[in-house]
């Protein structure tokens, strides 16, 4: 029900606040990297794993039959048909360097907790070096900090800025480079800024245009993709799929419209 939901999205608010406050108060002058996961560029530090384990008691201790995904952690099942989607960190290469944009994202979603097919119901993103918070919920519209925010809308792709994102493995990076040559010519100017969960937050309050990236996991895109669809956004794949690791590309609808149209044609 609404109201429920809105509790979801208090809930949600209050975890990502509370973990960013974590993060803002422990990051030592040099992160150390605790691990590499999918390659030796791709980070874990001792952060990601605490701050995951705090959301994860928290959670364990408020919505005990819920379900819970996180970035570093097993699965934990559930049986009230809700998953709690996790990432500690978003935007781990920034947190590495002390470069401004990593985050908190925290969302629940109903069903299975798979993007083709979930129903995202509520969600916050906490921006750790600002202290923004971004907060969506399903029919209730997002807002920055308590005020609703809204997607920009250009009138042209060219006058379109667009954000991107970039994965771990050399051959996706490769092919996502080839992508990025057809897309660089046609719009406003490419933003990397280095957090897919703050970046659809910028689309959602029309700081960037447009968002695309292939390769996302569901706890990058959980939070921000719903927070930037209640703010007006188009969230989708190609070829009429759902946005899933496949493709995510988000946006005012008739630039995301055109987005689209332009990775089909680029073969993305
Ligand atoms: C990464 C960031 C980055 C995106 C990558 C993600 P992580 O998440 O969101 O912007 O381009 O695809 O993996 O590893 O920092 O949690």
């Amino acid at each position: 029900s609404a109201s429920e939901i809105t509790d979801l999205r208090a809930l949600a608010r209050a975890l990502a606040v509370e973990a960013g406050a974590v993060v803002r108060g422990g990051r030592p002058d040099r992160v150390e990297v605790a691990a590499t996961k999918s390659t030796d560029v791709d980070p874990v530090t001792a952060m990601d794993r605490s701050v995951e384990e705090l959301l994860r008691r928290r959670i364990a201790d408020r919505r005990p039959d819920d379900a819970i995904l996180g970035e570093e952690g097993d699965d934990v099942a559930g049986t009230s048909g809700l998953t709690w989607v996790l990432d500690p960190i978003d935007g781990t290469v920034n947190y590495l360097y002390g470069v401004a944009s990593y985050a908190i994202s925290v969302a629940v979603v109903a069903g299975e907790p798979d993007p083709a097919v979930w129903t995202p119901l509520a969600g916050a993103v906490h921006s750790v070096v600002d202290g923004a918070t971004w907060t969506g919920a399903r029919g209730q519209g997002a807002e920055r900090d308590g005020t609703p925010v809204q997607v920009r809308r250009p009138d042209s792709l060219a006058t379109s800025l667009v954000g991107t994102g970039f994965g771990y493995q050399a051959a996706q990076r490769a092919e996502q480079a080839r992508v990025l040559t057809h897309v660089l010519p046609q719009v406003r100017d490419i933003r990397r800024l280095g957090s897919a969960a703050v970046d659809l937050c910028l689309v959602a309050e029309g700081r960037l245009d447009l968002y695309y990236e292939r390769g996302l996991n569901p706890w990058d895109m959980a939070a921000g993709g719903l927070i930037a669809a209640e703010a007006g956004a188009a969230v989708s794949g190609l070829h009429g799929d759902p946005a899933t690791r496949r493709m995510t590309a988000v946006g005012t609808p008739a630039r995301q419209a055109e987005l689209v149209a332009l990775l089909e044609e680029a073969g993305a």
